[in-house]
């Protein structure tokens, strides 16, 4: 099976998590656009669904569904989202397609969180994975000179703004021994917005398609 099916199969079991009535937030990427495609089809009767990037509002909406704004949702019941690396904690690192910022946001205002991956993203360490973190253009030379003070290799992600109009720096050789200590530290440089570890606000649910089936973790 191509990773496409195990995403598909992930994005499928997570419907099992999509009450009538319910506001969902919805993740973005490849994986989750399985997901989008599967909620057209399902046409669950749902509040609505609040979208972490225009790109995933775009697709929500050529899909009929109806789009909220999370200021005016208050706290959401589940958020549906995709992985670029998963630990056994479920934490995870996230940004590959540049919506981490507004991703951790909706993320942090829901109530569960499932992650829905193929199964090549479940590993025992995070880190092989080049860290993306989001920086205001103005600072981005600043802030590539204090990721390599926190042992960092940065690198621009060129051709690429943010939904928020800022630049992506993808960063490898981290130490990720301790997820949420790292998290923080680089949060802590001005400048930067937002970086890709969920270990804060990690996943509560982990949906891995593999060869096997649909893997899940709680
Ligand atoms: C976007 C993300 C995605 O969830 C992550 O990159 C996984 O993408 P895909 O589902 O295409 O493998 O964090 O910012």
């Amino acid at each position: 099976m191509n990773a496409d099916a195990l995403k598909k199969m992930a994005a499928e079991a997570a419907l099992s998590y999509i009450q009538p009535g319910m506001v969902v937030g919805v993740g973005t990427g490849s994986t989750t656009n399985f997901f989008i495609d599967a909620l057209g089809a399902a046409k669950i009767h749902v509040d609505g669904y609040v979208a972490s990037s225009i790109a995933t509002e775009n697709r929500l909406k050529a899909q009929g569904l109806n789009v909220l704004d999370l200021n005016s949702t208050g706290d959401i019941p589940v958020y549906v989202d995709g992985a670029d690396e998963a630990d056994p904690h479920f934490r995870l690192i996230k940004g590959g397609g540049a919506a981490l910022t507004r991703e951790k946001i909706v993320a942090s205002a829901a109530r569960l969180f499932v992650c829905i991956a193929d199964s090549s993203k479940d590993k025992p360490m995070l880190g092989k994975f080049p860290l993306p973190v989001e920086v205001l253009p103005f600072a981005r030379s600043f802030v590539a000179r204090q990721l390599v003070k926190l042992g960092g290799t940065p690198t621009l992600r060129n051709g690429v703004t943010t939904d928020n109009g800022n630049v992506i720096i993808d960063v490898t050789g981290l130490d990720f021994t301790d997820p949420v200590k790292m998290e923080a530290a680089i949060n802590l440089i001005p400048g930067v917005l937002d970086n890709g570890i969920f270990a804060h606000r990690r996943a509560d649910v982990m949906l891995f398609g593999s060869p096997d089936g649909v893997i899940e973790k709680k």
